[in-house]
């Protein structure tokens, strides 16, 4: 894919696709991450005296016009990230949005509106794309998050324009390839949550990829479930007992090891603070569920860790919004910490992780934590994302 190494940007429109979609609450946003993670790419685009459009959708307003999904208050926070006066269109097409361009200085920054306002967004149509792509000389797409979506203004548009990945797709991009791509052995991941069915695909990519995979959270019954373990009232799936079997199989036959759960912290009830138990993993009582893996198979992990060079993280190994059932996870968190600290590469994505290791308070310890939920997934699955082939095309 081609960087924004050497490209010369002074005085030219420039289209930049970044991901805005923050997390907003009764109005207020929650979490800035995102806006600050794409900041460099502005600073750099705007301090070479680019004139910087950018482009982005926001939340799922099915094509129409939903004012409480505008991005004009995510437009304000950028301004306050950047430390900056930015500009705002309250469309993404037509005259006004000519208007503000023609009126912009080298170096301004101008964000336009929700691109998921117009139906063809989704739908990748060439005609939206054209209409966009006008406002601009060149495109730039610093949104890895959403490259997963084959959309006009992330894969369409690509194709009419001068295209380039922006710097935090590029730190994506080499993060997850120093991850899977091509990693430093021996490589593991650790993946968690509540169900093997939406995991199923990144499961099956990732025994042919990696030499040890952790199996936590209510996944991880499923598998012990299919092996004749008693795991009471537990969250699991019967329907893929013979899945996760086969799973097992293939993933022997790649020399890949797979690491389940020998103990649990259970409980009769999923409540804040319950009367708790540890029980061996094979013998959870009948009455009781398994919350957060024990003691001993964190010990087990954090001592298979150890030898890793490379470890990639996908999802917390227990309920870890609930206390005391974050135990483990913040355990092994902390020892990620450290072992990182020791020279291993570690990367971790997903929506729930992130949660968690900000809450462990060890996201600046990683090597990478991805910024994408969706994408970080699929990319894991082995999948190629539309936004990002589309660059290498
Ligand atoms: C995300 O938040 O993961 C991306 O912005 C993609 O959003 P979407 O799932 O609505 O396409």
């Amino acid at each position: 894919y081609r960087t924004l190494d050497g490209v010369a940007v002074a005085g030219k429109r420039v289209l930049l696709r970044a991901d805005l979609n923050v997390p907003l609450r009764d109005g207020r946003i929650t979490d800035l991450t995102r806006l600050e993670r794409l900041s460099p790419t502005i600073v750099e685009l705007s301090g070479k005296g680019a004139k910087v459009i950018v482009l982005s959708h926001f939340d799922r307003p099915q094509g129409k016009r939903v004012e409480s999904m505008s991005l004009r208050p995510v437009a304000a926070a950028l301004g306050e990230v950047l430390g900056r006066a930015i500009g705002f269109v309250d469309d993404c097409v037509g005259e006004p949005v000519a208007r503000a361009v023609a009126a912009m200085r080298n170096g301004d920054v101008l964000v336009l509106e929700n691109t998921r306002f117009y139906a063809g967004e989704e739908a990748n149509d060439v005609a939206l794309a054209t209409l966009i792509a006008t406002h601009g000389e060149m495109f730039v797409n610093d949104a890895f998050s959403a490259a997963h979506r084959a959309h006009a203004t992330t894969e369409g548009i690509a194709r009419l324009l001068p295209a380039y990945a922006g710097r935090l797709m590029q730190a994506e991009l080499d993060a997850l390839n120093a991850a899977l791509g091509t990693p430093a052995r021996p490589v593991g991941a650790i993946v968690g949550g509540s169900k093997v069915s939406t995991k199923l695909d990144l499961l099956t990519n990732l025994i042919t990829k990696v030499d040890l995979l952790v199996i936590g959270g209510a996944m991880a019954n499923t598998f012990l479930a299919a092996q004749g373990a008693e795991l009471g009232k537990s969250l699991q799936e019967p329907a893929l007992h013979q899945t996760a079997r086969d799973i097992m199989a293939a993933a022997a036959a790649h020399d890949c090891q797979i690491l389940l759960p020998v103990d649990f912290v259970v409980s009769e009830t999923f409540a804040a603070n319950p009367a708790t138990q540890v029980v061996p993993a094979q013998a959870v009582p009948a009455n009781a569920m398994a919350l957060d893996v024990g003691p001993a198979t964190t010990d087990a992990i954090i001592q298979a860790i150890k030898r890793l060079k490379t470890l990639i993280w996908n999802g917390p190994l227990g309920a870890f919004e609930t206390p005391p059932f974050e135990a483990a996870t913040m355990r092994l968190a902390a020892a990620v910490a450290a072992a990182t600290d020791s020279g291993m590469i570690s990367v971790g994505g997903g929506g729930d992780t992130v949660a968690a290791l900000k809450q462990a308070g060890i996201i600046e310890r990683m090597t990478y934590v991805s910024s994408a939920g969706g994408a970080f997934l699929e990319w894991m699955e082995g999948k190629a994302l539309p936004g990002v082939a589309v660059l290498t095309a």
